[in-house]
């Protein structure tokens, strides 16, 4: 009933029907405990509040989608699966959900694991959260595949955004902007609790992975009626086509239709339906080059153009933005709007003082799209980029065949300190301590010229400046100490080559293994990594051809910063190799996935009964009968405590 009533929306029994099974479900359950299942309907009512979520790492990278906005463009992005395969192929027709991409796992038939798309290759483990949802099945048939992973978006309903809303708004509480914020906000709730109480769907729209392999069917429309078949909600208003023409049909329909849906959709997708063919073509960057998002026109509104600023980026790029008048677009405030580069704007005839039509497309920063003529007075203001820049007075230049202007001062205090904000910031370096104005006063004091410098800072130095006490001094120097450990893909990240994300950066790190490695590379040997392009390769090696980077790079080697892969001990070496663990009950410490990723780490395995090869129990809160069993045995048990303490830094 459940399925039918939140995955299928068409019940078959009335609401006090479904309410009377329901307590006669908890009555049993209050009297007969070890009865209670993991998928039990009456599970959803969200576990203990966490600290902090557990990572995940997906198993295949979680990718974005390529936008096009006009058929032609549609048509263009076509060419290249066509050329690869050769002949004509259908299409899936999707509509394009804003809300949170999110990968839930399920083994042996159970829900298992549930991530954000995080970075692509890390997300969030939101198990809890998501087991509150009811359209997400708790578990699904035995003829599932034994491990899979299905990917989809979390989203609220606009009615029960507007219902949340009106609550909030009683209770004095502030508000969501939308339903995309509202549906992340509640997934990325510290308290299941919380969550188990907002109004969150799931549609799934993809297979991550299936094993064993060639346990689902071979095309993409397939795999979505099997999905649905094994209880999943998927989208019913998806459709299987032949032809691009058919695409552009589908994108009308629904550009008409989308106010009438019950949740927001940006625009539609288009996936290449045969999975070989989808496997053929593989991906550019984090864009499968097999599905294109095909976007609805975005929110327009006027305002006023203020001003027109210019920021100094990382590599030097001069960067106009427009200061607006102040005004809410969809529920959040824009005061400032993107304008790309100088000859955007006079492309697009946009002056100083103009009133402008602002674009927020979903959730990009703002755009300027252009003027409104019919409300131009003469007094406004064709903007010209600055000769020098506004922040070291340096002369700009604009090379030849390229958009944007840059300062050609490499040693400009605006990029060094982007480059260093950068150097220090979380995903990079993580440098704890030294923050946005810290970069800033180590600059002014002179005390850094670059990133490596920050290795050679002494003590005595850094208490010369203004409010800085011995222990403030210490942590820095301890933060900087422990940097010099990060994995290589972090310090090569770090060191802000352009067009160098931290996911470009893991490919790099994993396939040339030290900084070394990369920097006496080819274009030729980068473009041999799935995922690096030419334009990436280009970009690298423009880097370590100039001497100042290489100069860096030499200095954090000899303060000792790794610049190589950490090693990864030997199976056999590690601390819990050949042990295996059961664990059983609640742990008031960590769920049971993070304390089986962490036995797995370790070397050790993970049972899920307990058997002779079973060498370690581990007993919780409430355990069931595998104590028991464990005691028969004569099996090692132990209580967290205990095993916190064999797991914790080992
Ligand atoms: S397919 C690998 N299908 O759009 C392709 N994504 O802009 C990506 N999204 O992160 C997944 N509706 O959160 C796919 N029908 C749909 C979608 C969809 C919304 C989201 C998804 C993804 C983002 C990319």
């Amino acid at each position: 009933h459940n399925n039918r009533y939140y995955v299928l929306d068409s019940p078959e029994i009335s609401d006090s029907e479904y309410d009377a099974l329901m307590r006669d479900l908890v009555k049993l359950e209050s009297e007969h405990p070890e009865l209670v299942t993991p998928d039990s309907p009456t599970q959803r009512v969200g576990a203990e509040p966490v600290a902090a979520f557990g990572e995940v790492r997906h198993p295949a990278p979680m990718l974005s989608l390529g936008n096009v906005f006009t058929f032609d463009e549609l048509k263009a992005w076509r060419q290249r699966p066509l050329a690869l395969a050769g002949q004509s192929f259908d299409l899936v027709c999707e509509h394009k959900f804003d809300g949170l991409a999110i990968a839930l796992t399920y083994e042996n038939g159970v829900f298992v694991t549930g991530a954000t798309r995080g970075d692509g290759l890390k997300g969030e483990n939101v198990t809890q959260n998501l087991r509150t949802i009811k359209s997400i099945p708790l578990s699904v048939s035995k003829d599932a595949p034994r491990r899979f992973e299905v990917r989809g978006e979390v989203i609220m309903t606009r009615a029960g955004f507007k219902r949340l809303n009106e609550e909030r708004e009683r209770k004095g509480e502030p508000l969501f902007a939308n339903p995309r914020n509202a549906a992340a906000g509640s997934v990325r709730q510290l308290d299941p609790r919380i969550t188990a109480h907002r109004p969150l769907d799931m549609y799934i729209y993809s297979l991550g992975y299936a094993e064993p392999e060639g346990s689902m069917p071979d095309t993409h429309w397939e795999i979505l009626q099997r999905l649905k078949s094994l209880g999943f909600k998927v989208n019913p208003h998806s459709k299987l086509v032949a032809s691009i023409d058919e695409v552009e049909d589908y994108y009308r329909v629904w550009l008409e239709r989308r106010d009438s849906l019950d949740y927001d959709a940006d625009g539609i997708v288009a996936k290449v339906n045969p999975m070989t063919l989808q496997k053929r073509m593989g991906d550019v960057g984090r864009e499968p080059r097999w599905a294109i998002a095909y976007k609805f026109p975005a929110i327009q509104v006027t305002t006023r153009l203020l001003r027109i600023e210019v920021n100094v980026g990382r590599t030097g790029s001069l960067n106009p933005w427009a200061e607006l008048e102040p005004l809410a677009v969809g529920g959040v405030f824009i005061k400032a709007a993107a304008l790309h580069n100088e000859d955007d704007i006079h492309r697009k005839d946009i002056r100083i003082g103009d009133t402008v039509i602002v674009q927020r497309a979903g959730q990009v920063i703002p755009e300027v799209v252009g003027p409104v003529l019919s409300k131009r007075t003469g007094h406004e203001k064709v903007f010209q980029m600055p000769r020098k820049c506004p922040v070291c007075g340096a002369e700009v230049i604009r090379p030849e065949g390229e958009a944007m202007a840059r300062c050609t001062n490499s040693v400009c205090p605006a990029q060094i300190y982007e480059q260093l904000k950068h150097f220090v910031s979380r995903g990079a370096m993580d440098i704890r301590g030294i923050g946005e104005s810290m970069c800033d006063t180590l600059l002014k004091a002179g005390l850094v010229k670059d990133p490596a410098d920050l290795y050679y800072l002494a003590k005595e130095q850094l208490l010369t400046l203004e409010r800085m006490g011995d222990k403030s001094a210490s942590n820095i120097l301890k933060s900087v100490e422990a940097s010099k450990q990060r994995p290589l893909a972090r310090v090569i990240f770090a060191l802000g080559i352009r067009h160098v994300g931290s996911e470009v950066a893991e490919l790099l790190a994993e396939h040339f293994g030290s900084v070394d490695g990369l920097a006496s590379a080819s274009e030729a040997e980068m473009m041999q990594v799935q995922g690096i392009g030419p334009k990436i390769a280009e970009s690298i090696a423009a880097y370590f051809r100039q001497a100042p980077n290489r100069k860096v790079i030499e200095k954090l080697k000899a303060a000792g910063v790794r610049l190589e892969a950490e090693q990864k001990p030997k199976a056999a070496e590690l601390p819990l190799a050949g042990k295996e663990f059961v664990i059983t009950g609640k742990m008031e410490h960590f769920t049971r996935e993070e304390a089986e990723a962490r036995v797995k780490e370790l070397g050790g395995r993970v049972g899920s009964t307990v058997t002779r090869k079973t060498t370690h129990v581990v007993v919780g809160a409430d355990p069931g009968s595998k104590v028991d069993r464990a005691r028969e045995l004569g099996t090692k048990t132990l209580s967290e405590q205990e095993f916190l303490e064999l797991i914790v830094e080992k």
